[in-house]
């Protein structure tokens, strides 16, 4: 599908394997989780805008590129996505974090919105929605949408693991973002946990179970 990237490399690979792992306790699944997105947002933001500026070097003057434009908006969905935040902030400290709050009801694993602070001028800033779990895509649709009503645009959604079904109700609801996915998983089982999956990513990251 256009607009989707599935993340190659080994790196990567190999850090969801071990989150996957029963046995890995919250701090190691934390900085795993941190580790990825960090990993995963160089890629998703090699379209920055650069602009060339004078500078010297201790051998002559010349002129080399900046980051150009808006700081970028980091928006991770509530909670599980707070977990990617800081490996994006390591690669781009100067960031505006917005925040969605959604969870799933248990039984219809429908979203509902229970928090929304956006940063201004979304509509000049380039977007990175974070949410380690793509299961049915509800919760990605919904904070997309909301992020659209705010006026954004330039959206990209990032997540660890994804299941073919939520990848594509996201591709189809919002065919004009980007999508970054670490990997995608076989299918969903019948409480839309994705299988093999990681279990709760938000539990498991703030140790609630
Ligand atoms: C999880 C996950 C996503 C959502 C994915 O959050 O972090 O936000 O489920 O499922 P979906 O694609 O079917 O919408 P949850 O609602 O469990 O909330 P939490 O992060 O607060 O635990
Ligand atoms: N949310 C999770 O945290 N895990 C899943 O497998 C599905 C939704």
């Amino acid at each position: 599908m256009k607009n989707i990237t599935i993340m190659e490399h080994p790196l990567i690979k190999h850090k969801i394997t071990v989150m996957r792992k029963t046995d890995t306790g919250t701090y190691e699944f934390r900085k795993l989780t941190e580790e990825i997105a960090m990993l995963m947002a160089y890629e998703a933001l090699r379209d920055l805008p650069t602009v060339n500026i004078k500078i010297e070097t201790p051998v002559e003057p010349c002129e080399s590129p900046v980051i150009d434009g808006k700081k970028p908006a980091v928006v991770p969905i509530l909670r599980a996505g707070l977990g990617m935040v800081s490996g994006i902030l390591s690669l781009v400290p100067s960031a505006k974090v917005g925040h969605i709050g959604l969870f799933r009801d248990e039984t219809t694993h429908l979203p509902h919105e229970y928090y929304c602070k956006l940063p201004q001028s979304l509509e000049e800033r380039k977007i990175l929605v974070l949410d380690p779990m793509l299961a049915t895509g509800g919760s990605a649709v919904a904070a997309v949408d909301l992020i659209k009503k705010h006026n954004g645009k330039d959206i990209s959604f990032m997540s660890i693991i994804a299941a073919p079904q939520g990848l594509q109700t996201l591709s189809q609801a919002h065919p004009d973002i980007k999508i970054f996915v670490g990997n995608v998983d076989r299918e969903l089982n019948e409480n839309a946990y994705i299988c093999p999956g990681l279990g709760d990513a938000g539990d498991r990251i703030f140790g609630t179970k």
